[in-house]
């Protein structure tokens, strides 16, 4: 009996270890991830902030287009790499190409909305999860990025949009609809994808 039982125990001990390690190592890995794919978030906002504000007093909106058309997805394209890619998304995108959120993102949006409209600021919001898909296991991380003052020139109401401001959305984006934003709503986010080993 007591050598039925340590064998099982034995097995037992032989089956789960593996499976616990597995556990282990995904919370490490997961946790470790979340942290810097917070930081990267932070950093990446704080960076594309510092040069449209720079452009918007230097250059007026109008020539400040560029700074999101080449400037955001250049920097989100810096952040891409090592297993990791970044990039902007929206429930309303103005770049249709790379603004349009997967199955997952837009789960988290419409929750992001949905919060907000509920009255909660949309500064803290984030999300992660560990997904599986056909291509291996990945860390996913959003981050909400709210509508402020300064976006309401390009992604406002029509009041907020200069005549000369819509011609030129219309010629670059004639697919857009990233306006109507009031400041305070969820303009997109930035969405964070990790490949765990
Ligand atoms: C000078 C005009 C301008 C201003 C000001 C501006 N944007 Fe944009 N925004 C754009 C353009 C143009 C694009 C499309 C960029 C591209 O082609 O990738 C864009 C794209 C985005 C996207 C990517 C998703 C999408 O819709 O394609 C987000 C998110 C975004 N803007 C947020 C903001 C926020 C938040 C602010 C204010 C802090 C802001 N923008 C201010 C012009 C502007």
């Amino acid at each position: 009996m007591n050598n039925i039982i340590s064998t099982t125990c034995l097995v037992l001990l032989v089956l789960t270890v593996p499976a616990c390690a597995t556990k282990i190592n995904d919370e490490v890995a997961t946790a470790k991830y979340l942290q810097e794919s917070r930081n990267t978030a932070m950093e990446f906002r704080k960076k594309l902030m510092g040069v449209q504000k720079a452009q918007l007093e230097s250059v007026g909106a109008e020539n400040a287009i560029p700074v999101c058309k080449v400037v955001a997805p250049g920097l989100a394209a810096e952040y891409s790499k090592d297993g990791q890619q970044l990039k902007r998304v929206s429930l309303k995108a103005r770049n249709k190409v790379q603004g349009t959120p997967d199955a997952w993102e837009k789960e988290i949006l419409e929750g992001f909305d949905n919060a907000q409209h509920d009255g909660k600021p949309a500064d803290n919001m984030e999300a992660s999860t560990v997904s599986k898909d056909a291509d291996g296991r990945w860390f996913r991380y959003m981050k909400a990025i709210p509508t402020q003052a300064q976006c309401l020139q390009c992604h406002g109401k029509p009041a907020d949009i200069s005549a000369g401001m819509k011609a030129k959305l219309a010629a670059e984006y004639p697919q857009d609809l990233a306006t109507g934003y009031s400041v305070g709503e969820i303009r997109g986010a930035i969405s964070i994808k990790r490949k765990i080993n």
